[in-house]
């Protein structure tokens, strides 16, 4: 969808017509546009689903948005106004250039859309814990880490060795990427850089703007099986 028609979609709401500030933040929800960089592919849906259950298929960096809008807190507890916890994302995995007001219209729709979906009013705040300590962790199983490279990484990096359909040139190919750390990490092994990457999204808090993945997110066992994978 054009933002021509999405405006079209805001006149509606002003005009009480059918389509809804709910519908309209869906669509903004699925939309990379709505930030303005250009550096920017993804949208709020790239790395949230919104269904009650698990998706097969996807392991996502952040949760699931259902019944997210009423949790007393965000972040693990480190939000708690639900705009700031959008805000953390919109500012830095899509390099929106200044954070959403309260006032925007795009804000006001992104919400009736969370709430839309967010049926108990009463859920609990979800874990969010941050691997401090980068450690190496032990090699698994290299066809499981297939299918956690598949579910987890393949959508933003495409696929190994070529970065076929890969959401943005940005995202590096795997594990080729690994050549260029002798230079920028001289004497850190490959494998505690990757480790680095995914667990706190940035090179030992420089840059980027791949999302950090929790232990909630992917466990130890998982990220040993996509290394061995990888072949790192
Ligand atoms: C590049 C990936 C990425 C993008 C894009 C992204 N988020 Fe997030 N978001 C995360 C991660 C990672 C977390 C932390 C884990 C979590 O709490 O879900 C998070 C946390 C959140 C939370 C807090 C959830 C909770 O209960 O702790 C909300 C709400 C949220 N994001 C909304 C959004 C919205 C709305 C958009 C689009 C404007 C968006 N996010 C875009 C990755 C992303
Ligand atoms: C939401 C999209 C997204 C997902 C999902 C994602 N990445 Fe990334 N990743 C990126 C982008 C964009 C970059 C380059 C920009 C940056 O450094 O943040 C990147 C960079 C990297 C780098 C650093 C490459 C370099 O340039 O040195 C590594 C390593 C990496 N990703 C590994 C992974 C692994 C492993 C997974 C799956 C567990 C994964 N990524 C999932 C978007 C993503």
């Amino acid at each position: 969808m054009r933002w021509g028609l999405l405006a079209a979609g805001l006149l509606a709401v002003g005009c009480g017509g059918p389509t809804t500030a709910a519908d309209f933040g869906e669509e903004l929800f699925q939309d990379a546009r709505l930030s303005e960089s250009e550096f920017n592919s993804f949208s709020c849906a790239t790395c949230h689903g919104t269904s009650a259950t698990p998706e097969p298929g996807h392991v996502r960096a952040g949760y699931s948005l259902y019944n997210s809008a009423f949790r007393p807190s965000w972040w693990g507890g480190y939000e708690t106004n639900l705009l700031s916890a959008v805000n953390f994302c919109y500012v830095n995995f899509m390099r929106g250039v200044s954070p959403l007001t309260p006032e925007d219209p795009k804000s006001r729709a992104l919400y009736e859309y969370l709430v839309s979906i967010s049926p108990d009013t009463e859920a609990p705040a979800l874990p969010f814990t941050v691997v401090k300590n980068i450690e190496d962790v032990p090699r698994g199983n290299a066809s499981r880490g297939a299918e956690v490279y598949r579910t987890a990484c393949q959508t933003c990096h495409g696929e190994t060795h070529t970065g076929k359909g890969r959401l943005t040139e940005l995202a590096s190919i795997l594990p080729e990427v690994v050549e260029d750390y002798d230079a920028l990490f001289p004497g850190v092994p490959h494998q505690l850089v990757v480790i680095e990457k995914v667990r706190h999204g940035q090179f030992f808090g420089v840059g980027g703007s791949m999302p950090p993945y929790s232990r909630e997110a992917l466990s130890d066992e998982d990220l040993g099986a996509l290394l061995a994978f990888l072949g790192l």
